[in-house]
């Protein structure tokens, strides 16, 4: 094929991914949204005086913020102190010897309030150990196209901060009220519960050595 042509069919293939999660979103904050709504998890563990970590992030429906939550179990247990907050709470990074910064993907990218929270305080995070994750229903497996499309999800955090390590962990979606569910079906977004736990925790250990 032509390069011309090979150019041309990146272009639809984006527009492409870009309307279909575009339409989604809008249909789901317009038609329904999802049953019931997970608290947002704010919580503190660790001993005093131990190293503090900020487990920062962005959540619509709470789920990222239970997986927040398991990170923030297996950094405490090792005798981090670590505070889970919604980035909408989460204030100012620099009392913090370390950050966690994770976030819901929506129409390919971080929730709004993740990536604002983001680029407010890119300055302190780019001082700090980082570790970035996504939390997402697609592209899930492990062939090179997946891996590239969910590393796309990062792009516009990579613009503004470069993480020491990233994660990407399944979520949860739903159960939507009806409407909703049908415009996620139709763009190909699954329902249910598909957060791997020992993945989590296993990522989680991982990051522990380059926070402590
Ligand atoms: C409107 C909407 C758009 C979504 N767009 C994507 C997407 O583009 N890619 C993806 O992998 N997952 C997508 N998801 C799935 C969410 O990332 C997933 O359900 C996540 O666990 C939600 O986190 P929360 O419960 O913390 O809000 C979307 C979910 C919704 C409701």
């Amino acid at each position: 094929m032509k390069e011309v042509d090979v150019a041309r069919r990146r272009v639809l293939i984006m527009s492409g991914v870009a309307v279909v999660s575009t339409l989604a979103c809008t249909a789901t904050v317009v038609l329904g949204t999802q049953v019931p709504a997970v608290p947002f998890t704010h919580s503190t563990c660790g001993p005093e005086g131990a190293k503090r970590v900020l487990v920062a992030y962005g959540s619509q429906y709470g789920s990222t913020g239970e997986i927040s939550q398991a990170i923030a179990d297996r950094l405490c247990a090792r005798g981090l102190s670590a505070d889970v907050r919604r980035v909408q709470e989460a204030g100012d990074p620099s009392d913090y010897d370390a950050v966690v910064l994770g976030s819901a993907v929506q129409g390919g990218k971080w929730l709004p309030s993740a990536l604002a929270y983001l680029e407010e305080h890119a300055a302190v995070l780019n001082r700090l150990p980082l570790a970035a994750f996504c939390v997402h229903m697609i592209y899930l497996d492990d062939s090179e196209e997946s891996a590239a499309k969910r590393s796309a999800y990062l792009d516009a955090v990579y613009a503004s901060v470069t993480p020491t390590t990233e994660g990407f962990f399944a979520g949860k979606l739903g159960p939507m009220r009806l409407p909703g569910r049908l415009a996620l079906q139709w763009v190909g977004l699954p329902e249910g519960d598909l957060r791997d736990w020992d993945a989590i925790a296993a990522w989680a250990d991982a990051v522990f050595p380059d926070l402590a």
